[in-house]
């Protein structure tokens, strides 16, 4: 216990004690600025604080520059520096301590005081199969839970189904219409019901009639409409899980909108007891003072999206405590999120954390929403098929799980390259160039790194780095910034940065290793060092690797 306590405060020294130690400067001078290390891209410095800019006009900006040079003189941590003209300031630093963050990697990432975090992402619909638009919120909600759960934080995933309410009622409608039997259904017949319902829904009163029928059915729990939703539930789920297992998702939680049920009623009773909603124009309403008024009931007694998101909540409160949920769903469900977050404050809902961690759009080469060709949603298996196939053309000789998985690779790692909040085009071939900023590129840098270990024989090395030349000091500072990136990541909800920096460093290591040839060496130290510095290599990108839901192939 001792020595792991030791070891973190070594690599707190790298960067965390240094900018306690500026931010105290600064607050010195009554200059609040939360002191940001970023990496950097100027030539010979390895990071770049840009905080002191705007201060180029304080009264006392000579002084602070006296102080700060003082301050960063003495830092054993800091082999070189300069403040710029400009006031940027430029950092090279020391590494002499560096073997004891990377040969502990995983220890020294953790956190000192973990949270509980729920994460709500993939959000399917029963009675449609996973389409494109599902491919974000899984790729970047699994990230999000790899992530947390690498530094520590407990984590719960809940898949919240769409599993309630009119969608439901108007596929139970729609059977019963055309007399399919809902027991002997299969999958693929259920995904044309879908939307030939919806369509039938907004073009015939009589059928629209029949729907709402069968949801007051449903909230009333009758009988028979339940039996079929089960059926119907079942179905769905069977065929969604299938999908998720071949792209490698899973979840603790299969809970939908048909769980808060029940609770919405005792809940909107309490609500109104306490005023915080009342009837406004036949339908429930929140009092709260806002534009426009936040629905709860419409008048026909029907509870909203929006109701089942609150009960939800409290549902989740009372069932497994968390200080935090991340609700991964795309951004054009921005308001909804807004108006969810401020509601349940209003309601005096004990204070947690809420966050929309939205995205945007996956586009076609046309820049249009990623459809079929017919125009309906393209089916995430399909995708899968399409990209497999791909891979397959271009590289007939490999093997099948090979194949699979750098099919996930593909399918994930330029998904979380693009900052969420971006739209993107889904370029299949783009996104499997072997020399691009891809999954194959950075799939192909550790491979070779696990090779030439291989070869070596020497897969048990330890000992300390020997850094000789400029490719492997950039290689090791490289790694060293993992810290500050799952930070980063972390702080913002924000996967890219991962996904960028697993490239910077299969780079990096690809420039290392490019003209050496390490096995000849006769130096047997620096032979050693080398394949210790690709063992560090290995260990990062494996836990990249982690953190991004991507699988790192043998061969390839
Ligand atoms: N099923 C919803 C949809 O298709 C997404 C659910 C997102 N999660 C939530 N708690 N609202 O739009």
């Amino acid at each position: 216990e001792k020595q792991k306590i030791d070891r973190k405060v070594q690599v707190m020294k790298i960067v965390e004690s240094l900018i306690d130690e500026i931010n105290n400067l600064f607050n010195n001078y009554d200059i609040n600025e939360k002191i940001d290390f970023k990496i950097s891209n100027v030539e010979n410095f390895d990071y770049q604080v840009n905080n002191l800019v705007k201060y180029q006009n304080h009264k006392k900006i000579e002084e602070i520059v006296n102080k700060i040079n003082l301050l960063l003189d003495k830092n054993e941590l800091i082999q070189n520096f300069e403040i710029t003209n400009k006031y940027f300031i430029n950092l090279k630093i020391n590494l002499t301590n560096c073997d004891k963050f990377l040969s502990n990697i995983e220890e020294n990432i953790l956190i000192p005081n973990p949270k509980r975090i729920l994460i709500d992402y993939g959000g399917p619909n029963i009675g449609k199969p996973l389409h494109v638009g599902h491919l974000r919120s899984l790729n970047i909600g699994r990230s999000l839970k790899k992530l947390n759960k690498l530094i520590g934080n407990e984590v719960v995933t809940d898949i919240h189904l769409g599993d309630w309410g009119m969608p439901v009622a108007q596929i139970i409608a729609y059977c019963e219409l055309e007399n399919i039997d809902i027991k002997t259904l299969k999958a693929e017949k259920l995904i044309d019901i879908y939307p030939k319902s919806s369509s039938l829904y907004s073009d015939s009163e009589e059928f629209e009639n029949l729907a709402k029928e069968k949801n007051k059915e449903l909230n009333n729990q009758e009988k028979e409409v339940l039996e079929k939703w089960g059926f119907l539930k079942e179905i769905s789920i069977d065929s969604i899980k299938e999908t998720l297992f071949l792209l490698g998702h899973d979840f603790d939680l299969w809970l939908g909108e048909s769980d808060v049920n029940e609770l919405i009623e005792p809940m909107i009773e309490l609500l109104k007891d306490d005023g915080k909603v009342g009837i406004d124009d036949n339908a429930l309403v929140s009092t709260q003072d806002s534009d426009p008024k936040i629905l709860i009931a419409k008048s026909d007694g029907s509870y909203l999206y929006l109701t089942t998101d609150i009960a939800t909540i409290k549902n989740r409160l009372e069932n497994y405590d968390f200080d935090k949920t991340l609700y991964v769903v795309d951004a054009r469900q921005k308001l909804h999120f807004i108006q969810l977050f401020q509601t349940v404050e209003y309601f005096n809902f004990p204070k947690r954390d809420y966050k929309h961690v939205e995205f945007g759009t996956i586009n076609n080469e046309e820049g249009k929403p990623f459809k079929t060709r017919d125009g309906g949603t393209k089916k995430l298996l399909d995708l899968y098929e399409e990209t497999y196939d791909y891979i397959k053309s271009i590289n007939k000789n490999l093997d099948k799980n090979v194949i699979h998985k750098l099919t996930n690779t593909v399918l994930t790692y330029s998904d979380l390259l693009t900052n969420r909040k971006t739209d993107y085009k889904f370029d299949l071939e783009k996104f499997t160039n072997i020399s691009g900023k891809t999954g194959i590129y950075v799939q192909y840098a550790q491979v070779r790194a696990k090779k030439i270990i291989k070869n070596s024989k020497k897969e048990n090395l330890s000992g300390q780095l020997n850094i000789t030349t400029d490719e492997e000091r950039n290689l090791v500072v490289g790694l060293l910034n993992l810290e500050l990136v799952i930070n980063q990541s972390i702080k913002f909800n924000e996967p890219h940065h991962l996904a960028n920096y697993l490239y910077e460093i299969s780079n990096l290591f690809n420039i290392f290793y490019q003209d050496e040839n390490i096995l000849n060496l006769d130096n047997e130290d620096l032979k050693k060092s080398k394949l210790l510095l690709i063992k560090y290599f290995l260990n990062t990108t494996k836990l990249v690797f982690g953190c991004l839901g991507i699988k790192p192939v043998e061969e390839m």
